[in-house]
């Protein structure tokens, strides 16, 4: 009797225990959970003003992991933020510490492009029979967008608060002739950072008359951080059994040409470096690699198109896209002038661009894909950067 008292007495005490454990199990779950959809929230913090007094407001997506910065001027992507195979964050994307930087001459880093990303020969095309004469900042063509392109105007911003990943939404109003491009159009930009450490971009927009419209990011990418050097010790594949060979004003010939045997083919793995130097009649006119891909699987949604390594830092990024080509563009015109975030000089080659788009100059070549927007149409493509450290 006294000994089955004894008995319930242990019990009882291990029952109590056992529960007040599980009451603290609870409440660090809980507690964890709230720092975790602290982490997923977006940051705003005043970064500068243009010179007529707006004010520029940096946005920083962090899903716990990496983190994405990016300006309202421009939708410039400043700063990707990832830890590098030793746990060291490394920011993968050129650009600038300081806003005024922004506004000075520099290659469109990490900006918005439109409302034409990439060139339009002697910045003219015709549509339903009315010419239109675009600005020629390019030698005799247009170059994305013109003189004032989506890189250098003022977004409005809408931070996405739907609990789920950290995003915000750009939106731009062009108006009909700006930059000699009939049709106003409204322009809608997301970026989401999600768990899967991917910068989703998704574009879209809408026209009340028929224009032409082709909308990609300038991000300059070293995978071995933005102030690491050249990125010739690179791995890139891109999905693409062809590529679109140029003229020496750089405006695609027409020709779909197979990579085959060429320094192009980066069907499999490669360094970037490898064949660049090759003395090849279609990288002596883009100074290196400049060229537009033409995508496999076009037309089948988003699908992967590209990835890159590291093998320094580890740091992997595929590219997923529904667009038909990319620009894979080796920072051939970088010179040394601009200094990089920790003050060294970017010179040539220090980043890579995949800029995803349709091909260049299709307004003026009909056996391009179309690029034409009409008002009864709703232009949506998208393009994923995922990111991942690997150690070799
Ligand atoms: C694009 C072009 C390049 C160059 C850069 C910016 O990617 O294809 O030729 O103009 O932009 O310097």
């Amino acid at each position: 009797m006294h000994q089955g008292k004894n008995n319930s007495m242990v019990f009882y005490k291990k029952y109590k225990r056992l529960n007040i454990l599980l009451y603290l199990f609870v409440k660090i779950l809980i507690l964890n959970s709230c720092n975790l959809n602290n982490f997923k929230s977006q940051m705003k913090s005043y970064f500068g003003s243009l010179p007529n007094g707006e004010k520029i407001y940096k946005y920083k997506l962090s899903n716990g992991y990496m983190s994405v910065e990016i300006i309202n001027y421009g939708g410039i992507i400043t700063n990707i933020n990832i830890p590098n195979s030793q746990g060291i964050n490394t920011d993968v994307v050129l650009g600038f510490d300081t806003f005024h930087q922004y506004i000075e001459e520099h290659p469109y880093f990490g900006a918005i492009i439109g409302r034409y990303g990439n060139r339009i020969a002697n910045g003219k095309f015709s549509l339903n029979g009315i010419n239109y004469q675009l600005a020629k900042n390019n030698g005799e063509n247009s170059l994305h967008g013109g003189l004032i392109g989506f890189d250098k105007v003022l977004w409005s911003v809408k931070e996405l608060d739907d609990h789920k990943d950290p995003g915000i939404k750009l939106t731009y109003f062009s108006e009909n002739m700006e930059e000699g491009y009939p049709g106003n159009v409204q322009i809608d930009v997301t970026y989401i950072l999600t768990k899967e450490n991917e910068l989703k971009i998704l574009y879209e927009a809408i026209t009340d008359s028929p224009t032409v419209i082709n909308l990609t990011n300038h991000s300059y990418f070293n995978l071995g951080g933005e102030s690491s050097g050249d990125i010739l010790d690179h791995f890139l594949t891109i999905n693409a059994d062809s590529y679109l060979p140029v003229d020496k004003n750089m405006i695609p010939t027409g020709e779909i040409r197979n990579v085959k045997n060429t320094p192009f083919d980066f069907s499999e793995m490669k360094k970037i470096g490898l064949e660049i130097e090759t003395q090849n009649n279609q990288l002596i006119i883009g100074k290196g690699y400049d060229h537009c891909w033409v995508l496999n699987d076009y037309g089948k949604g988003i699908r992967k198109i590209a990835e890159v390594k590291s093998i320094n830092t580890g740091i992997n990024m595929e590219v997923y896209s529904d667009q038909p080509g990319v620009q894979f563009y080796t920072g051939n015109f970088l010179d040394g002038s601009l200094k990089s975030k920790k003050l060294n000089k970017y010179k040539k080659r220090s980043g890579f661009c995949l800029e995803t788009q349709h091909f260049p100059d299709s307004p003026n070549q009909p056996s391009f894909p179309n690029v034409i927007l009409d008002p009864d149409k709703k232009y949506q493509t998208q393009t994923w950067y995922k990111f991942s450290t690997k150690t070799y």
